[in-house]
């Protein structure tokens, strides 16, 4: 593992992709930063995280030997690898929220995004970015934010959290090369917000509709229990769960 830190950068995704395109990059190397200008979250959203109170950092990971249609694992060793860490830190009631927010009871604490390089169909370098809300307790209008300060009321080392985050990133990486898709898949499912409880969801027009989640599909949709019996799954792209 080895760690650059910068003071300011507008993404550390993008730092990251730019390292990549020069050349050598060891897997886990990482790129993490106390000022992100710029933060991008899923979706084209703003990930704020001008604070050094928080981890906000991007990690890369050589994926060539990974299918592309099984990128959704990377999705899913991340979120086991955070969630790891953070039940090793006494952090209650964690679950990921479909695909990868990660979620103490009903609050967000850590933001994942994850950029692949792919070339002729295959994957090539993965860039895993995560924003961790650590020390800080403000979150103003963000009602659905905590961190890991507001849960447990203690404060963290920001580097040790970093430290063990990655290691746990290499231990569910080191299982996905194995190849062993089942137990990885049967324990993101047991850590799924919501599943088998009714919910509430938005498609991409707006409209609300009710369901229960019953898990993700090879590819990473969600599959979603619908009126009537009829089983559906979605792309990040339509649905959007309300509650
Ligand atoms: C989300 O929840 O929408 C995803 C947020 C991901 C934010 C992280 S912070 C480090 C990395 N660099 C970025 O520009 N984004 C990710």
């Amino acid at each position: 593992m080895r760690i650059i830190k910068l003071d300011a950068i507008n993404s550390t995704n993008s730092y990251l992709r730019e390292l990549i395109s020069k050349g050598n990059v060891e897997d886990f190397t990482v790129v993490s930063t106390k000022n992100q200008t710029k933060g991008r979250g899923q979706m084209g959203t703003v990930w704020e995280s001008k604070t050094a109170k928080n981890l906000t950092f991007s990690v890369f990971k050589d994926v060539s030997r990974i299918e592309t249609d099984q990128a959704f694992y990377i999705s899913v060793v991340t979120a086991l690898a955070i969630i790891k860490t953070l039940k090793e830190l006494g952090i209650p009631k964690l679950s990921v929220k479909w695909p990868n927010d990660i979620l103490s009871e009903n609050k967000k604490i850590c933001g994942v995004l994850i950029e692949n390089v792919i070339k002729q169909s295959q994957l090539k370098a993965s860039i895993i970015g995560i924003g961790l809300n650590v020390n800080q307790t403000e979150f103003e209008n963000l009602t659905k934010a905590s961190s890991l300060k507001s849960i447990s009321g203690r404060v963290f080392v920001l580097d040790e959290v970093l430290v063990a985050l990655v290691l746990n990133l290499e231990y569910y990486f080191g299982i996905l090369e194995t190849g062993d898709f089942k137990v990885l898949k049967k324990e993101y499912e047991v850590n799924l917000f919501r599943k088998n409880k009714p919910s509430t969801f938005k498609d991409a027009e707006g409209s609300m509709f009710s369901g229960f989640i019953k898990g993700t599909s090879p590819e990473g949709k969600l599959v979603v229990l619908l009126e009537d019996e009829i089983i559906k799954t979605f792309d990040l792209k339509e649905i959007s769960l309300l509650y």
